[in-house]
């Protein structure tokens, strides 16, 4: 996803990488231990896994990683909130400045005004005393010293230019937070009770209580990617006193603006405030500092809760309790070993930036969704269903994210997707994007339906022992693929146009609900791929009426043979309701676009049909059924020179979702070789372990996985049991799969270093030449089933060569496509 406002040339700057530009942070200190961990990993019997993992890539180039400390699927996450465009808090730019350190944030999305931030603390020196200190936003900002930024699973740190060391460490929902001061300091701290990162506060109180040396504080506040009409709550519980040992000595509260106001109450102890409803930001919270002869540094546990101030406490006390610092990083650690252990790779032969991008990814891929579970508001109070928050969006997580999960984690697969009908359950449909525990803004189609269907088809058999239900998550499906809501821009789909013409319309006339009418060919192609999923379960629940209904071509319906583009004729096209189809240029909003003040996003002059992407990449879109886009575009040999084509002149966008598919398609044109070749050139060009590593918004670790997918070469089919075989960058690898009780190792025979490269140079071995599965030749190079292979465990040998041209084919079968009888069988 990339930001709701922010321009088109947004996304093309994203993609133009600037590896290697010198910056302040993190500290260099940072990268040297990685490198240094895994070269004495080489040896090691057990391996402490969380050493590899870079927490700061993608905190430049507009990644929106948060590298702050969490634990796996941490609802707290702790960093500091930078000016400028950050939405997750923290950027690397050494221009800009620090606002505080606070618990709240997401990771990777795109969100341009960011997303919580909430409950901000920031250490002062206030030379002159109580009455001086710098309290409100502007006032307070600070730069950091140059070069101290470090981060690890679990840890964070920076350090002002005034000399104050911050630090923390996390459990789901608390944490600590350590201050070192200068020596001699008296150590303030103002705590912010109003501004978030979008600056969306609705109203709130706080109280201080001295003699526990507590301040409890909460309210409501606005989404950041969801209609400003709604609001969410959040509660922090500040315990000052590290278990007796740090005395307060002054506080108060204060209430300040940029023109002036700056009021302190010195001994008052609370702060009542309602919706600003004149508008601009209300500023205000507390102001304490500790006894002279308190410890330096000072510590500070934190709870966080999205049901109330008490629960804010319980959390902290249940979470942290009196643990220190270390022992609460530690136990982080533990947590963290348990998650990037899954994947276990031969440390001494594999490539060192392959095993630091790959665990890496890997910690991204366990960071969101955020385990709100036991926090749910609004329709979500009491609960009984895992809850998560921030489903950040489904469009963008369904095509990696959760086939990887599938992988190795089914249990925490099936958490989320219980929340996700629980979703569909109090708000009628599956959820879209919740973001900040709010329905947010829907961007393709409903493609929570997909994260469902892929995990149905593989783990039909456990649901019910993981905790879904079945029939319960067909329902939902069955409710998206035919319920209209009345405003579809939240969740759902517009089916009722849908299913009268066989494909979204442009300029229709809707009686029966509202919605902001764009996008309708990116729109009918995602409605095709959701309904593919529910063609899925239906046939997996012997539903064969279902199953014919839903094995949606509607795709073909916006096929307009008629474009021509650069030589190549027929392209997906928005078209009106009488047929005719609305002419727009296939190369709006691709890189190439010479219009730089095009919209291409969700705004409502979006005229172009299509989200985020071109037509020339959007034509590319029909996972299921990727033969009958061969045949739409003329045979096998032009598809494969028309997808040469789109990565030679440039219409590929690496920094966004819909191009995740195209890397792989020569597969379904017979030339699995050349798959290979796009995938290392993607990998190269575009992720780096550095913090400018990514080409776009990681949006919820949906580029993690990309990239880890293409690491191990293999690429899944969203909503199938379907993985396409690719040419790993390391030479072995073991997938555990606990909660099946199975481990899966991956072999490559012939693998070589020497094709670790944008270009594989000549006679270097690279190309799948064989697959077997415990030894046994799989009778195609091009693809295997689940079913066959990390279900049950085992091992699957890969043998490369070196001879591209004798293997570019997939010497059997082609993966599944329904027009030629693809996924006739459930497994
Ligand atoms: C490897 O083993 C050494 C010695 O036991 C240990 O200090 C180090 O942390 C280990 N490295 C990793 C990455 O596990
Ligand atoms: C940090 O480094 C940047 C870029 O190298 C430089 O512009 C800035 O002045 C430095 N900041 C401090 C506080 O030294
Ligand atoms: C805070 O103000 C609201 C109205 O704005 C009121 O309903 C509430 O009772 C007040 N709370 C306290 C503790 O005074
Ligand atoms: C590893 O990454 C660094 C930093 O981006 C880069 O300079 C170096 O060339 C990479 N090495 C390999 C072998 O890819
Ligand atoms: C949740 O439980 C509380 C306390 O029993 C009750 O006041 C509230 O109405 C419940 N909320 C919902 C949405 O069920
Ligand atoms: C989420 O938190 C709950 C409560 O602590 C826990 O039982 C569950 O396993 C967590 N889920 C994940 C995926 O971490
Ligand atoms: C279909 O509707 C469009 C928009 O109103 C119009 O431009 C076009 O001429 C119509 N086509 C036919 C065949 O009537
Ligand atoms: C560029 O896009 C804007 C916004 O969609 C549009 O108004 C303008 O006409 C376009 N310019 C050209 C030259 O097509
Ligand atoms: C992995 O591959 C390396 C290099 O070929 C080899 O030395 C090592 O024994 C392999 N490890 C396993 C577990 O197969
Ligand atoms: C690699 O092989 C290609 C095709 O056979 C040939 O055109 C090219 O010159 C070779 N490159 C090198 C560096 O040998
Ligand atoms: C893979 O499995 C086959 C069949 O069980 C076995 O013969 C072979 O030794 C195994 N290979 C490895 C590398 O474990
Ligand atoms: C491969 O071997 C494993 C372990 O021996 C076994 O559980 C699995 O069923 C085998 N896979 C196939 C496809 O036979």
């Amino acid at each position: 996803m990339v930001a709701l406002i922010a321009s088109f040339a947004f996304l093309l700057l994203s993609s133009s990488l600037n590896f290697g530009s010198v910056l302040a942070q993190p500290t260099p200190a940072q990268q040297k231990r990685i490198t240094k961990a895994i070269k004495n990993a080489a040896n090691n019997q057990t391996v402490d896994w969380t050493q590899f993992v870079n927490p700061f890539i993608g905190t430049d180039n507009f990644g929106d990683v948060c590298p702050g400390a969490s634990v796996p699927f941490g609802m707290a996450k702790f960093t500091i909130d930078m000016t400028g465009y950050a939405p997750a808090g923290y950027v690397v730019d050494p221009t800009q400045q620090v606002r505080g350190l606070s618990p709240l944030h997401d990771s990777g999305t795109g969100s341009s005004l960011g997303s919580y931030g909430n409950f901000e603390i920031m250490p002062l020196l206030c030379p002159g005393g109580f009455n001086t200190c710098t309290t409100n936003v502007n006032a307070r900002l600070i730069f950091r010293k140059n070069n101290t930024d470090d981060a690890s699973p679990g840890y964070f740190t920076s350090t002002l230019s005034n000399d104050i060391k911050l630090e923390a460490t996390s459990t789901r929902r608390a944490g600590l937070e350590r201050f070192t001061f200068p020596s001699g300091q008296k150590q303030y701290f103002v705590l912010d009770l109003a501004n978030d990162l979008p600056q969306s506060f609705m109203g709130g109180e706080m109280n201080i209580d001295p003699t526990a040396g507590r301040i409890t504080l909460g309210g409501f506040w606005g989404s950041s990617f969801g209609p400003g009409s709604f609001k969410y709550q959040a509660f922090a519980c500040y315990d000052l006193l590290d278990n007796g040992n740090q005395k307060l000595d002054e506080f108060g509260v204060w209430t300040a603006d940029n023109f002036g106001l700056d009021a302190k109450g010195l001994g008052q102890t609370h702060l009542n405030l309602s919706v600003n409803l004149i508008g601009g930001v209300y500023q205000s919270g507390a102001l304490f500092s500790f006894e002279n002869s308190s410890p330096n540094p000072a510590t500070i546990r934190v709870g966080v809760s999205f049901v109330s101030t008490d629960q804010a406490c319980a959390n902290a006390e249940s979470e942290v309790g009196t643990a220190s610092f270390e022992e609460i990083q530690q136990r982080s650690v533990d947590l963290w070993n348990q998650k990037l252990g899954k994947i276990e790779i031969d440390v001494g032969s594999t490539d060192a930036n392959v095993t630091e991008l790959l665990y890496s990814s890997m910690y991204r891929a366990n960071l969101t969704p955020n385990n709100a579970t036991g926090e749910g508001q609004g329709k979500f109070a009491n609960t009984t269903s895992p809850y998560f928050d921030s489903l950040y969006c489904s469009w963008d997580t369904f095509r990696t994210f959760y086939p990887w999960m599938s992988l190795h984690s089914p249990s925490d697969f099936a958490e989320i997707v219980e929340n996700y009908i629980d979703g569909w359950r109090k708000n009628g449909w599956i959820p879209e994007c919740r973001a900040n525990n709010l329905p947010g803004w829907t961007q393709g189609g409903s493609n929570g339906v997909n994260i469902l269907a892929d995990f149905a088809v593989k783990y039909h058999n456990e649901a019910a022992a993981l905790g879904v239900d079945l029939d319960e998550l067909y329902e939902a499906l069955i409710t998206d693929g035919q319920v209209n809501p009345p405003e579809w821009n939240i969740q759902g789909r517009q089916i009722n146009v849908y299913k009268e013409f066989g494909f979204v319309p442009f300029a229709v006339l809707d009686t029966m609900s509202t919605g902001r009418q764009t996008r309708e060919g990116s729109r009918t192609l995602e409605y095709a791929f959701n309904d593919f999923g529910i063609r899925q379960v239906a046939q997996l629940l012997g539903k064969t009426d279902d199953e014919a209904y839903y094995a949606n071509r509607a795709y073909r319906n916006i096929w307009d043979p008629s474009v021509k583009s650069d030589g190549f004729k027929g392209f997906m096209q928005k078209r009106f309701s009488n047929g005719t189809f609305s002419f727009q240029d296939p190369i709006n909003c691709s890189p190439l676009d010479k219009n730089d003040t095009r919209s291409c996003s969700l705004q409502d002059n979006n005229i172009n049909g299509f989200y985020e992407s071109s037509s020339w990449e959007y034509s590319f879109f029909a996972p299921h059924d990727t033969a009958e886009l061969i045949n739409l575009m003329g045979g096998q040999t032009t598809f494969a020179s028309r997808l040469d084509h789109f990565f030679s002149k440039g219409y590929f966008a690496p920094g966004n979702e819909p191009s995740f598919q195209t890397p792989i398609e020569y597969h379904y044109a017979g030339q699995p070789a050349k798959s290979v070749d796009a995938v290392r050139a993607v990998v190269y060009q575009n992720f780096a372990i550095e913090p400018a590593g990514l080409p776009g918004n990681d949006d919820q670790a949906a580029m993690a996985t990309w990239l880890i997918f293409h690491l191990i070469g293999l690429y899944p089919i969203p909503s199938t049991t379907q993985f396409l075989v690719l040419s790993p960058f390391l030479p072995n690898y073991t997938i555990h799969n606990s909660d099946l009780g199975v481990s899966t190792s991956v072999n490559v025979v012939g693998f070589d270093k020497k094709s670790l490269k944008e270009t594989i140079p000549n006679n270097t071995s690279a190309y799948v030449q064989q697959v077997l599965i415990n030894g046994t030749d799989i009778g195609t190079r091009c693809h295997f089933d689940f079913y066959d292979s990390f279900r049950l465990g085992g091992n699957i040998t890969i043998v490369l060569t070196s001879d591209m041209d004798s293997v570019n084919d997939c010497a059997g079968s082609l993966p599944d496509s329904l027009s030629t009888g693809g996924w006739a069988k459930a497994r």
